[in-house]
């Protein structure tokens, strides 16, 4: 059954008050981005499989447990690139795959622009990392490329969502667990989330 998981944990919160903030500026507002979407990532992955293996200790031998699923993380460009870092530094083995996706400014409608998958896929379980589902049209797409790829497993990680944006994404694929910081009001006219925290990939790079 499809979970949708929005974090109360006190430090996200805490960060993503700051990230909000008008007055962060990009360095600041990238660091934020980064240490939520550690944080995110580690309650997204409390069900990764594991295969039980022996250590052993310079006292002794142990019985412990590695990560039996390859993992690919999936920014979707611009703004799903600042999540990246802080969760590959805790799976550094996992491959990243850039979705090049922006939304038409007048239709709303998600436009790809750059996809370099293999035929085949390499990974098991893949993290879609994008800061803000809108109206969804975004994230929704990304999960048709990888479910088209053949990715037996997709999560959704975002900071902020709409509840339309929660509506599309939950409908057109009720099989993806979606995880975010926060649930907010609703879409304004252009499509922005509010109260939300503006444009994410502006505010990463400072452009805008
Ligand atoms: C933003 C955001 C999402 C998308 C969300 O990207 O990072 O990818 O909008 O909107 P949706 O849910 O309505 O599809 P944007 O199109 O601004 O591109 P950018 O990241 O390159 O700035
Ligand atoms: N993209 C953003 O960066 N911010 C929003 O509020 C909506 C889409």
């Amino acid at each position: 059954m499809q979970k949708i998981h929005v974090s109360n944990h006190p430090l996200i919160q805490h960060k993503l008050t700051k990230l909000r903030d008008i007055n962060t500026n990009p360095k600041k507002f990238r660091e934020l981005i980064k240490e939520i979407s550690a944080l995110l990532a580690y309650e997204a992955t409390s069900d990764l499989l594991i295969t039980p293996v022996s250590v052993t200790s310079p006292m002794g031998s142990a019985k412990g447990f590695e990560l039996n699923e390859k993992i690919g993380l999936v920014p979707i460009l611009r703004a799903g690139l600042g999540m990246v870092e802080g969760i590959w530094e805790m799976m550094p083995t996992a491959e990243v795959w850039h979705i090049g996706i922006y939304r038409d400014e007048k239709t709303l409608k998600p436009i790809e622009y750059y996809n370099k998958l293999p035929i085949e896929p390499s990974v098991g379980l893949c993290l879609i990392l994008d800061p803000m589902l809108a109206t969804g049209g975004s994230a929704s797409a990304t999960v048709c490329v990888l479910k088209k790829w053949g990715v037996k497993r997709i999560k959704y990680l975002g900071i902020i969502g709409a509840p339309e944006g929660i509506s599309c994404l939950s409908n057109d694929h009720p099989d993806i667990d979606i995880h975010l910081a926060a649930v907010d009001d609703r879409l304004n006219d252009i499509g922005y989330i509010v109260p939300g925290l503006g444009d994410a990939g502006d505010r990463q790079f400072g452009t805008g």
